[in-house]
């Protein structure tokens, strides 16, 4: 076959679909791009969740395959099953907490997931290169930490942390590894903190939205003073398609809101729009924040220099902050059952390790 499937469609694997950034992107590409068919692959570990994408279900451009990304056998047999011809990689360890208590599951999953991933697209393209593209979504994690001033740009000196960010900076590398030595086509994005609907309950800003709904302790860590640059997850999945389809192969993209806050503020705003939300008076939510023992090397400051994606392929953010969290809020408030359903289980446990002897 040359360059399509048996539908005449150009298929693209989109790995880590059913999580919150992917279940964005896949929509995005899945409603807007007839020409594509999308086949994402999730393990649905306590992140995947089917239920992010159930207005796709009967898409005829949509398949989704559960399955591991270290799963040689399994990833083989999909770029030859599907004849793959881009990959968008997303499929990942996300949480830097989790990965504080269990390092091992990301480096398998974010280290060696990404070699059986880009070992695959070597093996299926090995006649030809073209129209083929490895796509990496990486994070601003890996530049490490910034003090008072200062952005990070893409020749900014990688410099991770955590087992989390040491992992993706790992990857990191080898994509462009696999680029410099075999010749792959890729490229890698690296976003600044994503907010926004279908986020775990894990990461700041939905854990306190749950919290404050429940009247529990919103848990702040250190002095709330580390500060991170957000950007509402729908203008990350606009910035993907964008480089996707008009980036060039082998560069880097940061991608990023211009919009820094420090966790403290950002808690006492978020406080002060659930109150308005649940009809409670001005100050009541905010009296569940509760100062806790820090992060183990907690990066105080974290803010993108997006002038490149800005300047070559013309992205700009679309949202302010206070109407994304706005929207972020109603969404959490509108969907109850979604919260319920990923909150029971394995989080209740997850949490009182992670919270309870702070
Ligand atoms: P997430 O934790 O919400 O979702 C990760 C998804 O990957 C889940 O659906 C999970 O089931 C799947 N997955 C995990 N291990 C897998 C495996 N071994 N095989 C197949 N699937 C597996 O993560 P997210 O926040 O949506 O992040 C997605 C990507 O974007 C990650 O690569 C992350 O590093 C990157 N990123 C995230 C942010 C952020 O703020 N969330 C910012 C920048 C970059
Ligand atoms: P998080 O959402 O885990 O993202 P990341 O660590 O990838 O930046 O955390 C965002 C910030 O909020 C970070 O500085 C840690 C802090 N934080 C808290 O203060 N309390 C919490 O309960 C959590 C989960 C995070």
């Amino acid at each position: 076959m040359s360059g399509q499937n048996m539908n005449n469609k150009v298929s693209i694997l989109i790995t880590g679909g059913a999580g919150f950034i992917g279940s964005h992107v896949v929509r995005r590409f899945v409603q807007k791009y007839a020409q594509y068919t999308i086949i994402n692959l999730d393990k649905l570990t306590y992140a995947g969740n089917l239920e992010n994408l159930s207005d796709l279900q009967g898409s005829p451009n949509y398949r989704f395959v559960k399955g591991d990304i270290c799963d040689e056998a399994l990833v083989e047999n999909l770029f030859h099953t599907h004849d793959i011809h881009k990959v968008i990689h997303l499929a990942a360890e996300s949480h830097v907490d989790r990965s504080i208590s269990n390092p091992m599951e990301f480096i398998r999953t974010n280290i060696v997931g990404t070699v059986v991933l880009l070992n695959a697209a070597r093996n299926a393209w090995k006649n030809s290169f073209a129209d083929r593209l490895f796509y990496h979504i990486s994070t601003d994690e890996v530049y490490g930490s910034l003090g008072e001033t200062g952005l990070f740009t893409e020749d900014t000196s990688y410099d991770p942390h955590s087992p989390y960010s040491a992992s993706k900076a790992s990857s990191d590398h080898l994509v462009r590894a696999y680029h410099d030595t075999y010749g792959i086509p890729v490229v890698v994005s690296n976003c600044s903190n994503n907010y926004g609907p279908n986020q775990f309950p894990e990461k700041l800003i939905p854990l306190a939205i749950h919290n404050i709904l429940n009247n529990r302790p919103v848990p702040v860590y250190g002095s709330g003073e580390n500060v991170r640059d957000w950007l509402y997850v729908e203008d990350h999945a606009a910035a993907i398609d964008l480089v996707f389809h008009a980036g060039k192969v082998a560069e880097t993209y940061n991608i990023g809101g211009h919009n820094e806050w420090k966790n403290i503020d950002l808690i006492r705003m978020l406080c002060s729009v659930m109150d308005r939300k649940l009809n409670r008076q001005e100050g009541e939510s905010a009296k569940l924040i509760t100062f806790v023992k820090d992060r183990a090397g907690h990066d105080l400051r974290y803010a993108i220099d997006a002038g490149k994606i800005e300047r070559e392929l013309g992205w700009t953010p679309s949202l302010q902050f206070e109407e994304g969290l706005e929207r972020t809020v109603d969404w959490y408030l509108n969907n109850s059952e979604w919260i319920r359903s990923v909150t029971s289980g394995e989080y209740t446990e997850y949490y009182s390790k992670q919270y309870e002897h702070r």
